[in-house]
């Protein structure tokens, strides 16, 4: 199913490998226009046939005098598309259509201030004078090619900034998607409203309306399992495809011993109760736990986890006699680091989709969320009417509370962890700190240090604290909490979680470290 066609005035961007790719469609799309990024080398036909109102080329790690540099294929520039080159995307567009690029001595980074000479549609409502942006750059421009006007400069960068208002084709040296670019949002809106003439028709109310009309179609009369974990992206997919379809999705949940505390509860009362969705829910907690027996390696837990889950699930889908179709909650950054020109770089989700199992059940894929970023997924969730606990709900991992004890997995372990896991979420939740966060949980080590309480001396367990800020999971930085709950998150686990005498605060950051413990 093509859901992008569903919004017309779109935009497409073409990645010459920035690490700041993503950021430009997200910013788009807060805008409210459709947004893709493909790869530099996407064809021409394509590119037609993907009719996008307006091109942005990305910026890159290269220079355009390296051997190999990624080019674009020049016959872009005759499709009479409005073109935005940003950094990299500036400096080819001025290399390919005749101007002068200098190989810059060293490269400028950071902050820097621009100041406007003629602010034609891209410079609208911007100040003219000490703007503030951020620079990434090692070529620079010397003279902008013919049919295009100088628009803007800085200390570093003679052409700051270039347009060719005929041809609708403009440039910028700075980053306009990243935030310390203060004018970003109104120049990138400039762009797309005023040089492309996009209407904003990209809101989650539309892809809700588009998405279930097209889900309607692709499944007919078929059936659709959903695998259900309670977290942000399946509860997502399973109440899109429920206002689709009804009562033809069939959730199965399974309950694989390492939840945790009251998840299991709480999620048949949303799903089943409030969204009167058909719901299987299978406690197999006890088989888990006896296969996690003795397992004391984290990706033999990983495995024991993943293949049993993947067992009873073929089982309970079996069941359902109609089924043709599996639903999974894909996002679109995995389906940019599968396609884009830097190739796969680390995932971090693969682990915990059901990876393999479509083929083996001779099921088709939904995707319904591959064009949406987290964050959209949220609102969509919102607009649908999910509760705010899950929708804000942080990541957890596939294999649970397993890979938050290190060492071996046993009943006793598990109901320290889980309580200890259960009065972290409430402090967090309590002080307003949970949104601020990208995770925040407890982790058993396998230590017993030394503790006394009241006359008696103790040699019990050892919890560590991990509250982590992060962007996308893939670096992270160990939040700087208050004291205050610091000490009341463990006055609270020491007192309250029986076998538990010490609380220690990680402070590692990713990398060198990893936000699980494992
Ligand atoms: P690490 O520990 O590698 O984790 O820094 C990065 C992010 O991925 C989450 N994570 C998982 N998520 N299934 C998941 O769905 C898994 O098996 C899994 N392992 C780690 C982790 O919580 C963090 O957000």
């Amino acid at each position: 199913m093509d859901w992008s066609k569903l919004h017309e005035d779109r935009v497409l961007v073409l990645d010459f490998g920035s690490q700041y790719t993503q950021l430009i469609a997200r910013r788009i799309r807060e805008s409210h226009v459709y947004c893709e990024i493909h790869p530099y080398n996407a064809s021409l036909e394509w590119i037609r046939e993907f009719r996008p109102k307006g091109i942005v080329l990305s910026g890159g790690p290269g220079s355009v005098y390296d051997p190999g540099n990624p080019v674009l294929n020049e016959e872009v520039y005759s499709l009479g598309i409005p073109i935005l080159g940003i950094c990299y995307g500036m400096q080819l567009m001025a290399w390919q259509l005749g101007g002068r690029v200098e190989k810059a001595a060293h490269r400028e980074y950071g902050g820097a201030v621009v100041d406007v000479d003629e602010p034609l549609e891209l410079f609208q409502e911007i100040e003219e004078k000490g703007v503030r942006v951020w620079m990434s750059h090692g070529d620079h421009i010397l003279e902008p090619p013919p049919g295009f006007r100088r628009l803007a400069r800085s200390d570093n960068s003679p052409v700051a900034a270039m347009g060719d208002p005929d041809r609708k084709f403009y440039a910028v040296q700075f980053h306009p998607e990243v935030a310390h670019t203060a004018c970003g949002r109104t120049l990138l809106e400039n762009f797309v409203f005023h040089v492309c003439s996009c209407r904003s028709t990209w809101t989650m109310k539309s892809f809700v309306e588009s998405v279930v009309r097209s889900a309607r179609e692709k499944v007919g009369d078929d059936h659709v399992v959903c695998a259900l974990s309670g977290g942000v992206d399946s509860s997502v997919v399973a109440v899109l495809l429920h206002h689709a379809i009804g009562s033809r999705l069939h959730c199965v949940f399974i309950n694989n011993g390492v939840l945790r505390k009251g998840e299991a509860r709480r999620v048949q009362r949303v799903f089943r109760d409030h969204f009167r969705m058909n719901l299987v829910y299978v406690d197999a907690s006890s088989l888990f736990l006896e296969r996690l027996a003795g397992v004391t390696d984290p990706e033999k837990k990983r495995k024991v986890i993943g293949n049993l889950f993947i067992e009873l699930f073929e089982k309970e889908a079996a069941k359902i006699p109609r089924a043709r179709y599996l639903a999974q909650g894909t996002l679109y950054p995995d389906v940019i680091e599968s396609v884009s020109f830097k190739g796969p770089s680390a995932t971090i989700k693969t682990h915990h989709n059901v990876g393999g199992l479509p083929e083996r059940m001779k099921l088709e894929l939904v995707e319904p969320l591959r064009e949406l970023f987290k964050d959209e997924v949220r609102q969509v969730g919102r607009e649908l009417g999910l509760p705010e606990r899950i929708v804000k709900r942080h990541p957890f991992p596939g294999p649970g509370l397993a890979i938050r004890i290190v060492g071996e997995v046993t009943p006793e372990r598990l109901a320290i962890v889980r309580e200890a896991d259960a009065i972290v979420m409430e402090e967090m939740e309590a002080s307003g700190t949970y949104d601020h966060v990208w995770q925040a949980f407890a982790v058993l080590l396998p230590v017993r240090s030394v503790g006394v309480m009241g006359d008696e001396r103790t040699y019990e367990q050892v919890v560590a604290l991990r509250v982590v800020e992060s962007v996308d999971a893939m670096t992270a930085d160990w939040a700087r909490l208050p004291y205050a709950l610091m000490a009341r998150i463990s006055n609270r686990v020491i007192n309250e979680v029986q076998g538990v005498n010490r609380v220690v605060y990680d402070i590692s950051s990713k990398p060198p470290g990893t936000i699980e413990w494992e």
